[in-house]
């Protein structure tokens, strides 16, 4: 059913909360090039951080997180570079609640067509007391300094209340009331250490919108880390709670066990479009060379079994799979390959396999064997999977001309 895979990208007005909380449309906030880029080992040059954002803009994400404008001299000139090449999305950097940093971040932006200033700052009491060294009213004076200056640059300001979730909602609820009424036009609620569960997240964010009167000012967005496996799955569970963005990353690398993975958020909120009934505007057909693309530059491997993008994801090897797959693909894949941009399934030979799947991978390889030479065949084969993990094209094709000489 999800043949096709591309969407028609339609640019999100991002500043224009009530049309976005009223609709079905998901805003994709990639941050690949700031919190992905902020893991050991995964910074990038300069110009493979441009390749990753035309990259982005192919994809068709909404908002490209270029960069924190204020961290290094380098860091400022990729933002700047990102966003003079910008088409459709959003460019945006990060600030501290610090005027330096806005005006760092407003600077670097100044080439974008369209612009996010995205500022943040700490509201758990662990960070308040530890991090910050300041009070609950410190904090909130910061907010409502930090949201209006940043609004005097652009009327597109993310808020983040960094460690959201080990907040004490009753002060959370303040401060996004501070952020809302000092022009921030994006809420972000992040869940800095990858510590909530779905249900607890759930709860939060209707909390949220249950009890910070003018919530319907602002769009309401995810931040997940991996750190116990759940980034993907809480990020869903805020969509389906209400939120109308989630940030995320290609492949999912970020900052310790990652970020939520940006092609698992999309092809979930896709192939489960029945029960989640949001959309995004990404080109999913893209998303295998965007993923391969990041792996590359950052030198990242993908895992063989990620979902969506690793090689085993649309690869079959058991035999009662491979006869399933043979007579109908549907019967063990919810997605079609071809709508992450895989050219199709592969049926990988091995111990696993049955005959089906070999008698077709010999017809594909041009052997037409009788059915005695078949049988003869495929006993060998299984003796050779025995002892190889897998048997590729060449193995075959020297066992079966075996067969052919043996006829
Ligand atoms: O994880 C986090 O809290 C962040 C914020 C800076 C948005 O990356
Ligand atoms: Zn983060």
């Amino acid at each position: 059913p999800d043949r096709p895979g591309a969407t028609a990208h339609q640019a999100v007005d991002t500043t224009n909360a009530a049309a976005v909380n009223a609709g079905d449309r998901v805003v994709i906030f990639d941050t690949t090039l700031r919190d992905g880029e902020q893991c050991p080992g995964a910074s990038m040059t300069l110009d493979e951080k441009l390749r990753v954002a035309e990259m982005l803009e192919r994809l068709g994400v909404d908002v490209i997180e270029a960069g924190f404008a204020i961290a290094s001299n380098g860091d400022f000139e990729s933002v700047y570079k990102v966003a003079e090449r910008s088409r459709e999305a959003v460019i945006c950097s990060l600030a501290r609640a610090k005027h330096a940093d806005i005006e760092r971040a407003a600077e670097a932006l100044k080439p974008a067509r369209r612009k996010r200033i995205h500022t943040f700052i700490s509201t758990s009491p662990l960070h308040r007391k530890f991090k910050l060294n300041m009070d609950e009213a410190q904090v909130l004076e910061a907010i409502a300094d930090s949201v209006s200056f940043a609004r005097r640059f652009t009327d597109d300001v993310e808020w983040s209340c960094e460690d959201g979730t080990r907040t004490e909602p009753e002060f959370l609820f303040k401060a996004i009331d501070v952020a809302i009424a000092s022009g921030a036009t994006t809420i972000n609620v992040p869940d800095t250490v990858g510590y909530t569960v779905p249900e607890e997240y759930i709860a939060l964010i209707r909390a949220i919108r249950n009890n910070v009167a003018n919530i319907d000012k602002a769009i309401l967005s995810a931040h997940c880390h991996n750190d116990l496996g759940l980034a993907v799955a809480n990020s869903l569970a805020a969509v389906a709670a209400g939120a109308r963005q989630v940030e995320c990353t290609v492949n999912g690398i970020g900052e310790r066990a990652g970020n939520a993975a940006l092609e698992e958020i999309v092809m979930a909120l896709r192939t489960r479009a029945d029960i989640m009934g949001v959309r995004t505007g990404i080109d999913t057909s893209t998303i295998t060379q965007a993923s391969q693309l990041v792996s590359a530059v950052t030198g990242f491997p993908i895992q063989y079994n990620k979902a969506i993008v690793g090689r085993n994801a649309f690869a079959h090897e058991s035999g009662i799979h491979q006869d399933g797959m043979l007579k109908n693909a549907q019967t063990y894949e919810i997605m079609t390959p071809e709508s992450v941009g895989v050219n199709k399934s592969s049926l990988v030979m091995g111990k696993h396999s049955g005959r089906h799947a070999f008698k077709t991978k010999l017809k594909e390889l041009g052997f037409e064997l009788g059915d005695n030479a078949v049988e003869d065949a495929f006993r060998r084969f299984k003796d050779l999977a025995d002892r190889k993990k897998t048997v590729f094209d060449d193995d075959l094709v020297a066992l079966v001309s075996d067969e052919v000489g043996h006829e």
